[in-house]
């Protein structure tokens, strides 16, 4: 009896986490703002999306990320699993948004809205001249109802890729000099 009721409990609890999940309501999740974020997590998340292949991230490197980030969010289950971050990096004139992530088993419940409505209330309280972010969402407009506008002239965006450069040429340059 003690057992059928435990079971028909788990279903209980599974039906409302379906129902939760359905209907994209966040109340199994905690968002925190510049708390404790496990390092080794996030870069596992990094990890999981594709976006460290190379496996260039370090823990240690990761907290000294977090440590001068000028903000970031943190998105956790109720058993403490990392499902959602976002951050902004910069200096008191410059930011950039960066690391928005939801756990691909977590997208579509308003994980990254959420984060990106906190990101959106620093930027407004900061007085920063310029933020700007590279989107690669693949969501149409996600970036703009928090007021990212696409850039006049997109050829003026350029992104430095280590060991493209020139060497031979710079070489030449700097033994004229
Ligand atoms: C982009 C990303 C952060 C979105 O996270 P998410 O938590 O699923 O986003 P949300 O649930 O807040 O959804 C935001 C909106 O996008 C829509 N959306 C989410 N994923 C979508 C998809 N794959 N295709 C189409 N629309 C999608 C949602 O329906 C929602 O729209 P709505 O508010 O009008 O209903 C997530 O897909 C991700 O981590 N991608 C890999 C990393 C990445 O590319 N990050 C962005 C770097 S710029």
């Amino acid at each position: 009896m003690v057992g059928a009721q435990r079971e028909s409990g788990k279903q209980i609890i599974q039906n409302a986490v379906e129902y939760m999940k359905e209907n994209n309501l966040l109340v199994d999740i905690a968002f925190i703002e510049n708390g404790p974020v496990d390092a080794a997590q996030l870069d596992e998340l990094h990890r999981l999306i594709g976006w460290d292949k190379k496996g260039r991230r370090t823990t240690a490197e990761t907290e000294e990320m977090l440590r001068v980030s000028h903000f970031y969010v943190a998105a956790h289950t109720t058993d403490g699993q990392l499902v959602g971050f976002a951050r902004v990096c910069g200096d008191p004139y410059i930011a950039q948004v960066l690391d928005v992530i939801t756990h691909p088993d977590y997208r579509c419940r308003g994980i990254a809205t959420e984060c990106m409505r906190r990101v959106l209330a620093h930027l407004k309280r900061s007085n920063y001249l310029s933020v700007t972010l590279t989107d690669g969402s693949g969501i149409e407009d996600f970036y703009q109802r928090f007021g990212f506008q696409m850039m006049e002239d997109d050829a003026i965006a350029r992104v430095w890729r280590r060991g493209t450069e020139a060497t031979q040429e710079l070489e030449q340059t700097s033994a004229r000099t």
